[in-house]
């Protein structure tokens, strides 16, 4: 038996599965983010902890025979996030997440006075990334800079309140702007342009290999005869990656979760760092990706939802399940800012072409619409590097939509599979983390879930999405605020 825990941003869901990665029982804890300034997107990181031992109480009491014998766990993390710790290894300040953007002048900043920054760590500086966000600590909250004892991304945190022991996994310690990307090492020069050093980090690991032992206290909590050996797990995307077996270059999917990913699987490190396309280290050896992030994807639904006091699942019900024709209003995806292609902290979202005729489903439309949009500007992005992307898997809570994916096809020209247990794609590709982790087995043997149905791109939506696509670049300039 084995353990997957994805730390997301809306929630931490854990699953267990047995040996044949058959899910036997989940479980979820909601998780809340505050956003005190424009901009701001922060989480208390003793709300993961609280929720991820919360799921695995859950699943003790309702599961206490297969929780006995469980083996390994694996981790599945948001990226990005700064956790503070100072040298009590107490929190120093709310955890700034991967789509806060107020660190756009640190940005700039580190790429003036670390030259080499694109070069080693194989990326552009975004402000959702750690050391940016560091450095905006380092000028606005100095006192707290000063304390910084340890720096640990969001599920290395959760991972610590679950051995007592400090590691990275390389998928997710790509995210922070301190790793030479190819060497899989952390970057002296990086971390000393944030005025930092090797102490402050974590030590690295690979996402499949065996990192420490669950602290026996725990494991007599949850009832199991043997603490479980606790993987190196992954980033949200490469551990999708995973639950998908996508390790074989050109594998690619599409993750719509709160954010948006197209990802492939490459065997070399690819960087694309002009179009704002992250290069990372895969979560197994050798291995690496691309991958295009938009900062909303799904959650553009969930505040659509929120607005309007409807639930998600209503607003797609109003759609019924046909694909359909472009809703005549426009929705600018940008709540928090964007990623790629813009690499811009000062985008927010924007609706635009209302007429009195626009009711709430052509609305809801639209934010779907919006969202693909978004997702076509990375496709193109990818593409002009090289990427042959004719298919993908789609994985994530926005997976659950039929019509969704049906539209989205269309919007980006692909055909795209519905996949079985797809919305839980991270805490599986965690849990089988663990388990390579535990028996040694290679990342080769992964096959790939069960394909629940295929969208190939309806032409003639095609046609009528890239008409609509034409009328969006001119609402550019009204949707960038004075704010980032
Ligand atoms: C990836 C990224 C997001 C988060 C979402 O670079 O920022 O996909 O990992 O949890």
């Amino acid at each position: 038996m084995y353990l997957g825990i994805d730390l997301g941003t809306s929630s931490v869901k854990t699953v267990l599965v047995d040996d044949a990665d058959r899910i036997i029982g989940s479980s979820s804890v909601h998780l809340t983010v505050s956003r005190p300034h424009p901009g701001w997107s922060e989480q208390d990181p003793a709300s993961w902890v609280e929720g991820a031992f919360g799921t695995l109480d859950d699943l003790a009491r309702q599961h206490s025979q297969e929780m006995s014998i469980v083996a390994g766990i694996g981790l599945s993390g948001q990226m990005h996030g700064a956790t503070l710790l100072d040298r009590n290894d107490a929190i120093l300040r709310p955890c700034m997440l991967w789509n806060d953007t107020r660190a756009s002048a640190e940005c700039a900043e580190l790429e003036r006075i670390c030259p080499s920054l694109r070069s080693i760590s194989a990326n552009a500086a975004m402000p959702g990334f750690t050391a940016p966000k560091v450095q905006w600590v380092r000028r606005h909250e100095p006192d707290i800079f000063r304390q910084i004892a340890s720096v640990l991304l969001p599920k290395s945190y959760v991972n610590f309140a679950l051995t007592g022991d400090k590691f990275e996994d390389m998928s997710d310690a790509s995210g922070t702007l301190w790793l030479d990307v190819a060497a899989r090492d952390w970057s002296d020069t990086l971390l000393a342009a944030t005025g930092l050093n090797r102490s402050k980090v974590a030590r690295l690991v690979e996402g499949s290999a065996a990192a420490a032992p669950l602290r026996s206290d725990l494991a007599a909590r949850w009832g199991m005869h043997k603490p479980p050996i606790v993987a190196g797990g992954a980033g949200d995307n490469a551990a999708s990656a995973i639950g998908l077996a996508a390790v074989k270059p050109g594998d690619a999917f599409i993750s719509l979760g709160t954010s948006g990913v197209i990802w492939i699987t490459t065997d070399k490190l690819r960087p694309n760092p002009d179009s704002y396309v992250h290069a990372f280290c895969h979560a197994v050896p050798g291995s690496w990706h691309q991958m295009s992030v938009i900062l909303s994807a799904a959650s553009c639904l969930s505040w659509w939802s929120g607005v309007s006091g409807i639930k998600e699942a209503s607003l797609l019900a109003e759609l019924g399940e046909e694909p359909w024709q472009p809703s005549p209003a426009i929705f600018l995806p940008y709540l928090s800012g964007e990623r790629t292609p813009y690499n811009d902290g000062t985008l927010r979202g924007m609706f635009a072409n209302l007429d009195p005729g626009i009711d709430r489903p052509a609305m809801t439309r639209a934010v779907l619409e919006g969202v693909g949009f978004a997702l076509r500007d990375c496709l193109d992005a990818m593409r002009a590097d090289g990427d042959q992307i004719t298919e993908a898997s789609v994985v994530g809570g926005g997976s659950r939509g039929r019509a969704w994916i049906a539209l989205l096809a269309a919007q980006l020209g692909i055909t795209l599979h519905r996949v079985e247990a797809g919305e839980s794609g991270a805490a599986l590709g965690a849990a089988r983390l663990a388990r390579l982790a535990v028996t040694g087995a290679p990342a080769a043997s992964l096959t790939g879930p069960a394909r629940l149905e295929s969208f190939a791109p309806d032409t003639k939506l095609s046609n009528a999405m890239a008409e609509s696509r034409e009328r969006r670049p001119a609402l550019l300039p009204a949707a960038r605020t004075a704010h980032g």
